[in-house]
């Protein structure tokens, strides 16, 4: 393409610090280097963990830098060694890369590569330079990917061509929302036909995961939330049972506990709260319950646990992005949705310009959206 090796100037929300509002600026992107991507970015959705820099909830965390994790787009131009991705193939960067190299890509069971940048939030290239500016000032990125932009430049291990026939509004939840909640159900707990599911929180993530456990064949799903608005969705995807923690006289794993003949097979935490997080391991039923965390806490949150809970057989796990490796298993993914397997259009509830981000914001603070797709480059569809 014609801007191939020239910096390219163009627009992205920045967080310049903890409290502020985005602000769409002018920013310069840099062409990428050795075994780099830069991607025209057409979609990126807003999900609950771009709020987390926004709000302080992140400690050390490096600003200013360009939010949004969940997006797709189309590759503009590599970099110098970059084999398995050309200009023009539709892509969708990785927050969760995958080097290959390190023990957890080499372990079967792992997606904990040593190159995640979550937890460390550096938020830079992995020659210590970023590719973003904006007023003279070095923007960092977030999440290796860095989607809140019209272009982004991702390390090569942090970028997965998906299918060209896929409309990029809605293969950018696979980037993120979509997989973490599905796969959690799916891949990291791999929920066995007729059992019982409890899943907190009934976002996005939650959403999906309802829609990994139903395909799973769970015979009950049972879903928490304090948005009542939440249930119509959630039941039209798969739950059985909805319950808001606030209607019930005791606290909720013991509604669970009652509900479901001692607790639940398996229990999903899709919030990011402690409370919620004790709550899903105590509703699993003790000797063969599983307890999977998906939501992000605050980086100084601390859970309190009995260890007794665990004596007694429960597994508890966590896992980022449904445990899945995610340059092999989001095309993977992104052909599966191609061919139906499961629907994403529920879990899309606004669609909006990129300019109108904070509007996107205000809406999921108001927990009016599941979400908010924001389209670039003047919303083209592709
Ligand atoms: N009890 C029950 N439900 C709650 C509670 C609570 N104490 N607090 C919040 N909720 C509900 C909200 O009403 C909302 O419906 O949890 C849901 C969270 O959904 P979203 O804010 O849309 O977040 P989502 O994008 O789904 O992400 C959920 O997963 O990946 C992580 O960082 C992400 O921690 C976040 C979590
Ligand atoms: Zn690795």
């Amino acid at each position: 393409m014609a801007t191939a090796g020239k910096v390219i100037k163009c627009r992205a929300a920045i967080c310049w610090g903890p409290h502020q509002p985005l602000t769409i600026e002018e920013i310069e992107v840099a062409p990428p280097k050795d075994h780099e991507v830069r991607i025209k970015i057409l979609a990126t959705a807003i999900c609950h963990t771009d709020t987390l820099p926004m709000e302080g909830m992140v400690t050390n965390y490096n600003y200013p830098s360009i939010l949004g994790h969940e997006g797709a787009g189309i590759v503009e131009s590599v970099g110098p060694g970059v084999t398995d991705i050309k200009p023009g193939d539709k892509v969708i960067p990785l927050c969760f890369p995958v080097c290959g190299l390190c023990r957890c890509c080499k372990h079967p069971n792992a997606n904990t590569c040593d190159r995640i940048d979550g937890g460390k939030y550096i938020g830079l290239m992995a020659d210590g330079t970023s590719r973003f500016t904006c007023k003279g000032k070095l923007i960092h990125n977030f999440l290796t990917s860095s989607t809140f932009t019209e272009y982004t430049v991702v390390a090569d291990i942090a970028c997965a061509k998906i299918d060209d026939h896929v409309a990029l509004d809605r293969a950018c939840l696979i980037g993120c929302g979509f997989t973490t909640g599905y796969g959690s159900a799916v891949n990291a707990a791999n929920v066995k036909k007729g059992s019982t599911c409890v899943v907190y929180g009934l976002g996005g993530v939650g959403l999906s995961t309802v829609i990994g456990c139903k395909i799973n064949g769970a015979s009950r799903i049972i879903g928490i939330d304090i948005n009542k608005e939440k249930f119509v969705k959630a039941k039209k995807l798969g739950a059985t049972d909805c319950i808001d923690p606030n209607d019930c006289s005791k606290p909720i794993h013991e509604v669970i506990a009652e509900m479901t003949d001692g607790g639940a097979d398996y229990s999903f935490e899709c919030i990011g709260n402690v409370d919620t997080m004790l709550s899903a391991i105590k509703c699993s039923h003790y000797g063969f319950g599983v307890c999977v965390i998906i939501g992000v806490a605050a980086s100084d949150a601390r859970i309190c646990i009995d260890p007794i809970l665990l004596l007694t057989g429960r597994t508890v796990k966590g896992a980022f992005i449904g445990g899945y490796k995610c340059k092999t298993a989001i095309p993977q993914l992104v052909t599966e949705y191609l061919a139906k397997k499961f629907e994403m259009e529920e879990l899309v509830t606004h669609t909006m310009p990129f300019e109108k981000i904070m509007d996107g914001f205000k809406l999921l603070h108001e927990g009016k959206s599941i979400r908010t797709v924001l389209n670039l480059h003047g919303g083209k569809k592709c």
